[in-house]
């Protein structure tokens, strides 16, 4: 046996359905293979919806699940909303909302406009809560139990770090809104946890964090104790298990998944302080150079 290979039993998520946020690419569709694998029903979210339905697609012929693609942009919470009612109209119930969608870029901080502050705020934060409030409105209504709300945090959101900073002001408030609203709306049935992932290489990632010859230069599994990045099936598995009912008993609890990381050395993009000021402003186009590309 291998840390690639699938850890839960045959129809773990049988009958659960699942909500994935940025389940079209990267960690969000890796997941949401798995949960197929393992019997879920899943609805996909980004705001690209050629790329849902590729994806979907491509999804359906290769686990045999059902997958629903939705388009929202989770910063609004009217398409948040709608999205919460077409899931419903598919299936019945949601069972499991996976607040994975993110947007992030390097950049020094004094470089940053308000708005491009916001952005990153808007969609990790306020994407999050969006999507938290809809659903937990919803289930708290229809008097719905054996909920759960997994969020995708990052180490950085107890440590901080230099040149991520709108991402690790709002995972940070990810953070402590996983573990408010555990304690705050157990009582309705539902529970919350979140996993912080080291590296996980995905290209929405890879372009923002690590642009041109920065991934040869700042090589992340150098910085892993185990001298490795994850693989993404390390991280579904974790998933599964803390979506499934094996982890009824755990809520409130931020899970690393990282090889040892964040300990050996805090601050995950502290390690830019190497690059030259004047090699800002060719990264900076090199990055968005690259969006609607991933
Ligand atoms: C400085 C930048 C910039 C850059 C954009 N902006 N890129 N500023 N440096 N490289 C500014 C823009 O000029 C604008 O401000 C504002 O940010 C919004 O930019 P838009 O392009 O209009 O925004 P939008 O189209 O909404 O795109 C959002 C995005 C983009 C975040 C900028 O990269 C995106 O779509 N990302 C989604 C996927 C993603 O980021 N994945 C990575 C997750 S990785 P002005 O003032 O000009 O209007 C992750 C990993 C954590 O979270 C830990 C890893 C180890
Ligand atoms: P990714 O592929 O770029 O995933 C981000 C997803 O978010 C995309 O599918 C994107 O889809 C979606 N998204 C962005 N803005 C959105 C918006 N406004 N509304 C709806 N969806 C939006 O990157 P990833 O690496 O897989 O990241 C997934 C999660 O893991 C994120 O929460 C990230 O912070 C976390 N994480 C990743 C790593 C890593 O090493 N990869 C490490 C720690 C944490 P569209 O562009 O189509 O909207």
């Amino acid at each position: 046996m291998n840390y690639s290979e699938k850890m839960l039993r045959d129809d773990a998520l049988k009958g659960k359905t699942i909500v994935v946020t940025g389940g079209g690419s990267g960690l969000g569709k890796s997941m949401t293979t798995y949960f197929l694998e393992l019997g879920a029903n899943v609805v996909i979210t980004s705001r690209n919806m050629e790329k849902l339905q590729s994806v979907k697609a491509e999804l359906e012929a290769q686990t045999g699940g059902k997958v629903l693609p939705v388009q929202c942009d989770v910063r609004h919470y009217d398409q948040v909303e709608a999205m919460v009612q077409s899931s419903i109209k598919e299936f019945g119930s949601i069972d499991v909302l996976l607040n994975n969608a993110a947007g992030n870029f390097i950049s020094p901080t004094e470089r940053l406009s308000a708005n491009a502050f916001d952005t990153i705020i808007d969609i990790v934060l306020k994407g999050t809560k969006n999507c938290t409030l809809a659903f937990g409105k919803h289930w708290i209504d229809k008097k719905e139990t054996n909920k759960v709300v997994l969020n995708i945090v990052t180490t950085y959101a107890w440590t901080g770090s230099a040149y991520v900073v709108p991402s690790a002001t709002a995972k940070a408030g990810v953070l402590a809104m996983t573990r408010s609203l555990a304690v705050e709306w157990a009582k309705y049935g539902m529970r919350f946890n979140a996993i912080a992932p080291g590296p996980f290489p995905t290209k929405g990632a890879w372009d923002r964090l690590l642009p041109g010859d920065l991934k040869e230069k700042f090589d992340l599994a150098k910085k892993v104790p185990l001298k490795r990045v994850g693989d993404h099936q390390e991280l579904a598995n974790l998933a599964a298990y803390l979506v499934s009912d094996f982890s009824s008993y755990l809520n409130g609890e931020v899970v690393t998944i990282d090889g040892g990381e964040w300990l050996k050395g805090a601050g995950q993009m502290n390690l830019l302080e190497e690059v030259p000021e004047q090699m800002w402003d060719m990264l900076e186009m090199m990055i968005r150079s690259k969006k609607n590309k991933s």
